[in-house]
């Protein structure tokens, strides 16, 4: 066993988003689309984790674990109602999540989209819908004055537009629900514009770094699949990473591979394990996607893992993946890859989208009745790692 350190000022935190945990979003699109007669949806949101009442005490375990950052995002769907109706209570709630965290000595990651858009924007085409870009960056602009520099310690702005793009557009599996090409690619172009118009617009009120965060995966062609996988990625990655050149850092989310042959994706490889969210267990593909997303931004714009971890009921094959991604992050470092923070997701078990609560990516498992929180010993491995900012190695 050899120990190795991170780079000093290394940043570990873990992260959630509002709608798998806060409960009770029911102004959001997908509040909605979990309740559409017949959905897909494996079971509703509800209550969630109820963070909403309970940030107090995750934060404080965050803290105790040993975290120095927390992703969370705040949510359009209650900070404007209706269009052009700001509320100040939801606005106050979320300068109150901040505050309780830097109290607590922990950095707010601030993402500002992550999946939900309130039920009145979602309406008349929605991310399809050009008119959306400015309709975001209008919201954008009225949080980061209200939350200001002093709170916000990093704000995304987009998490995954690539998911919502392919899943919401293309493949009809989140909301809209559709299966149309045309509004597939009228999305991505959308959300691109809507990350630049939310840099500015951020910007322009709170002097804070400002990035995009992004589904990456590792791409392996197979039997000749160069093309169709070159073809795939450029839609799922790089026309989204062109659009973050200049930006203050680039969020990569991974989570395993995807293979690709000449005609599509291929599925798993015979002998790699499948975990439960139906992808290969592949802790590799962390190392894969920073060099990925280095090399295309030109070696210009530093990297955080915004996202990385692994659903499965087996805390000690959460372990395992964890410790393997980390020594991926380390060889990429060793490369001079500029990777500033590792952000595992997630700290709670919460509402996995389609898959309702019955997958299990947190650290930290919550009781769906008393919403009790119970940390796994994976919390305990990660927050002395974070700690001591250094790994054992074998
Ligand atoms: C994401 C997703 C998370 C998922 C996680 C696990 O940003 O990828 O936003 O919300 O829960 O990826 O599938």
């Amino acid at each position: 066993m050899t120990t190795r350190r991170f780079p000093d000022g290394f940043e570990w935190g873990t992260a959630t988003a509002a709608h798998q945990v806060e409960g009770g979003n029911w102004n959001s699109d997908w509040w909605e689309f979990e309740h559409r007669p017949g959905s897909i949806v494996a079971e509703p949101s509800g209550d969630a984790c109820d963070q909403w009442h309970r940030y107090p005490d995750d934060l404080r375990l965050l803290a105790d674990l040993g975290f120095s950052t927390y992703r969370f995002s705040v949510e359009w769907a209650r900070i404007e109602p209706e269009e052009g109706e700001f509320s100040t209570a939801a606005l106050d709630h979320y300068a109150r999540v901040c505050d309780t965290a830097r109290d607590l000595g922990i950095q707010p990651v601030v993402t500002f989209h992550h999946f939900t858009t309130p039920r009145w924007a979602a309406v008349d085409g929605g991310w399809a819908d050009s008119g959306i870009v400015d309709r975001f960056a209008r919201y954008c602009e009225r949080t980061a004055r209200h939350l200001g520099a002093d709170r916000i310690a990093r704000a995304c702005t987009i998490n995954e537009p690539n998911i919502v793009a392919s899943m919401g557009h293309m493949m009809g599996v989140f909301p809209p629900g559709h299966t149309d090409d045309a509004e597939w690619d009228a999305a991505r172009a959308n959300f691109c514009a809507a990350h630049r118009a939310g840099v500015d617009a951020i910007k322009s009120q709170a002097d804070v770094p400002v990035g995009m965060t992004l589904s990456m995966a590792e791409y392996a062609a197979v039997d000749g699949g160069e093309e169709y996988a070159a073809a795939h990625q450029a839609r799922m990655e790089d026309q989204f990473l062109d659009a973050c050149r200049g930006d203050d850092f680039f969020g990569v989310q991974t989570y395993s591979r995807l293979r690709l042959g000449p005609q599509g994706m291929v599925g798993p490889e015979e002998g790699v394990e499948l975990l439960p969210m139906g992808y290969e267990y592949w802790p590799w593909a962390l190392e894969a996607t920073l060099r990925h997303a280095w090399n295309r931004l030109d070696g210009q714009v530093p990297l955080l893992v915004t996202e990385n971890g692994i659903g499965t009921g087996d805390d000690e094959q959460r372990r395992a993946y964890v410790q393997k991604a980390l020594e991926g992050v380390l060889s990429a470092i060793d490369d001079g890859i500029d990777v500033r923070g590792y952000t595992y997701w997630s700290l709670l078990d919460n509402f996995e989208w389609i898959f309702g609560y019955r997958i299990h990516f947190g650290l930290v498992a919550c009781d769906r009745t008393t919403f009790e929180r119970t940390p796994k010993p994976t919390a305990d491995w990660l927050g002395d790692i974070a700690r001591t900012n250094a790994i054992d190695v074998a």
